[in-house]
């Protein structure tokens, strides 16, 4: 069991490319978002919903919203970080399988929530760790997850018809693939690469690494 968890963590990836389009089954689609819902919740708000985004005309919309925000993104490089960034793939909108749009209400749970009054952005974490959820559990479902983050999010609430106080954090690509990476994308195209975990680890205070 243990060594199981350790391993879906480690071969979870964020695919853009390695989508088949291949349908995927009710049942399964159900126990991942069963995972995604049993998420901790700051103050028990579970603030998500989730939009599942079949309709390929939907779709199509939203991809060619990516692609103007991918362009948006490019002109504001430098010549040869943009030589390295028009390699990287940035979505797989239309090749997935479905996308499902993971929203945060902040309004959830009213005006007292428990863990909430001194750190207003607790009700964001709680969403993220849903996503998280999703992804772990389509990792050892076998499928693929890919998250995209280049929309605007008012784009996204009109499109999908979301209400204004409703943020979509998050359109997640999920589908079945060829095979997952071993290497993230942007490290394999030279964008970045992962840090050392010892440089991530502090003892009692910032500075000390030891
Ligand atoms: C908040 C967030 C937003 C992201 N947005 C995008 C995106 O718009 N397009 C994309 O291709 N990948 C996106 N990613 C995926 C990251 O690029 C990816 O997680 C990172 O490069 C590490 O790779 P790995 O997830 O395969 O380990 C996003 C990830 C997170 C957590």
């Amino acid at each position: 069991m243990t060594a199981a968890l350790y391993d879906v963590i480690a071969r979870r990836r964020d695919v853009r490319a390695e989508f088949t389009g291949a349908a995927v089954a009710d049942d399964v689609l159900l126990r991942v978002l069963d995972a995604a819902h049993r998420a901790p919740s700051v103050g028990m708000t579970q603030p998500w919903d989730f939009v599942v985004v079949r309709d390929p005309a939907l779709r199509r919309t939203f991809r060619d919203h990516v692609t103007s925000e991918r362009e948006v993104f490019a002109a504001s490089l430098p010549e040869e970080r943009r030589a390295t960034f028009d390699r990287i793939k940035v979505e797989g909108i239309c090749e997935s399988s479905l996308g499902i749009v993971v929203t945060h209400s902040q309004a959830r749970g009213g005006t007292h929530v428990l863990g909430r009054h001194a750190i207003a952005d607790a009700g964001l974490y709680s969403t993220i760790l849903a996503i998280q959820n999703l992804w772990l559990a389509a990792t050892a479902e076998g499928l693929g997850v890919g998250w995209v983050s280049f929309y605007r999010e008012e784009f996204l609430q009109s499109l999908l018809g979301i209400p204004a106080d409703v943020r979509p954090v998050a359109w997640l690509c999920l589908g079945t693939v060829s095979h997952l990476e071993t290497v993230p994308d942007l490290e394999r195209h030279g964008w970045r690469s992962r840090r050392p975990l010892a440089e991530a680890i502090h003892h009692d205070t910032w500075r000390n690494h030891a």
